[in-house]
């Protein structure tokens, strides 16, 4: 794969390129709670999206995307919102540095990997990292992992048109195998915690659904979630997101709130309680609680937070029937993508053979299952001749 990228460079560009990577992620639990200021838990994994780059002197981007075989140019000095969506991720990334007074000279650049698009494993924060990190490297920026990461973020909002938290560009840049990240999404403090995997496996399935539904309704649980807070800040001195509030705070005012937003402040607050007691699971190393506390957090994603579908439903409730499972739940934005399932090793293949037998995807098919190893966020890529 790896290989055929730079193979591509070469042939395209008549050089050889320097070559990086950045993963795609997963998140154990704490879904939807970064723009709110609270906790997530993801990591990096062993999905990728490589880049192959090297400056060139016609003044001009020139950028091919690899797994759709299609390229897109622009003047380097003139950039903005282009119509071809994927060129946006790394245009986005451009506008980025040189908003922060950077200077980004025209290149060439051929990426592509893995990490399958719209099912909810961060291909889009993959991307932006990755070509963060390219730049960063390339023109020897000096720019630290936490800046890249939120110029990635930015690149998401300014280009991409989604107010997407700090998560996913976080866990692609700041991932370390073995090890899943508590990001503290307020101070961006953050700690590794070793997850020891030696008898558990962690399965995605991906529903087949694209959520295509994601970014306006993505937005609007942000504008929900900001209303809660508004609320609450008239009664409240020190209430500056939900991360502030408490299950008392919300009960209080739950008539005020009205329905909808009562269960997404509801949710997060639960969210972010069930994220600290799955730290300490982990310490403990009591992984049948975590998973208690996965099928807690789709629970509430469902059913408060309205960001699963029919598809999620399902899976999880076909995990549930499966003995070995520990927990279940939708990953990442929703409306579509992935379950995540924490699985004792020795019964991964009755989970999937259970999905299997239980589930086809809108169009009829079986679904794509993904065993993921927690592995190193973005670096350097290194290809032996
Ligand atoms: C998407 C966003 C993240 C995060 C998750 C939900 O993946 O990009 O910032 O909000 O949804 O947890």
């Amino acid at each position: 794969m790896n290989q055929k990228i730079r193979d591509k460079f070469i042939a395209l560009f008549g050089a050889e390129p320097q070559m990086f990577r950045a993963p795609g992620r997963v998140n154990l639990i704490g879904e939807h709670t970064d723009y709110n200021e609270g906790f997530v838990l993801p990591a990096a994994v062993d999905k990728m999206i490589a880049f192959a780059v090297k400056p060139n002197s016609v003044g001009r981007f020139r950028f091919f995307a690899f797994d759709l075989n299609e390229s897109f140019e622009t003047e380097a000095d003139n950039i903005g919102v282009s119509h071809t969506a994927w060129a946006n991720y790394l245009l986005g990334v451009v506008a980025q540095f040189r908003k922060a007074g950077l200077t980004v000279p025209a290149f060439d650049c051929v990426f592509g990997g893995n990490v399958p698009l719209g099912a909810g494993m961060s291909s889009s924060a993959a991307i932006e990292v990755g070509m963060a990190f390219a730049i960063n490297s390339m023109f020897g920026l000096g720019v630290n992992r936490l800046t890249m990461t939120k110029f990635a973020q930015m690149a998401e909002h300014e280009y991409a048109g989604v107010n997407c938290g700090i998560m996913d560009q976080f866990a692609s840049m700041h991932g370390k195998a073995g090890h899943v990240v508590r990001l503290d999404c307020r101070s961006l403090d953050f700690e590794y915690f070793p997850l020891d995997m030696t008898n558990y496996r962690l399965v995605l399935v991906n529903t087949g659904v694209k959520h295509s539904l994601a970014s306006s309704e993505y937005n609007k649980r942000r504008a929900e979630c900001e209303e809660g807070v508004r609320i609450l800040q008239k009664y409240y001195n020190g209430v500056r997101s939900l991360r502030d509030a408490t299950e008392e705070m919300i009960e209080a005012h739950r008539a005020e709130f009205g329905d909808v937003v009562y269960r997404r402040c509801s949710y997060i607050v639960e969210e972010n309680e069930r994220l600290l007691a799955g730290c300490k699971a982990l310490a403990d190393g009591d992984f049948a609680a975590f998973g208690q506390l996965m099928f807690g957090s789709h629970e509430g994603l469902s059913h408060k937070y309205e960001v699963s579908c029919t598809e999620l439903d399902q899976l999880v409730a076909i995990a549930r029937t499966v003995p070995g499972v520990l927990g279940s739940r939708m990953m990442g934005g929703g409306f579509g993508g992935c379950t995540i399932t924490l699985v004792e090793k020795t019964k991964v293949a009755d989970f999937e053979s259970a999905v299997k037998r239980n589930y086809k995807t809108p169009d009829g098919r079986e679904p794509v299952i993904y065993e993921v190893v927690i592995a190193d966020g973005a670096g350097e890529l290194r290809i032996e001749n």
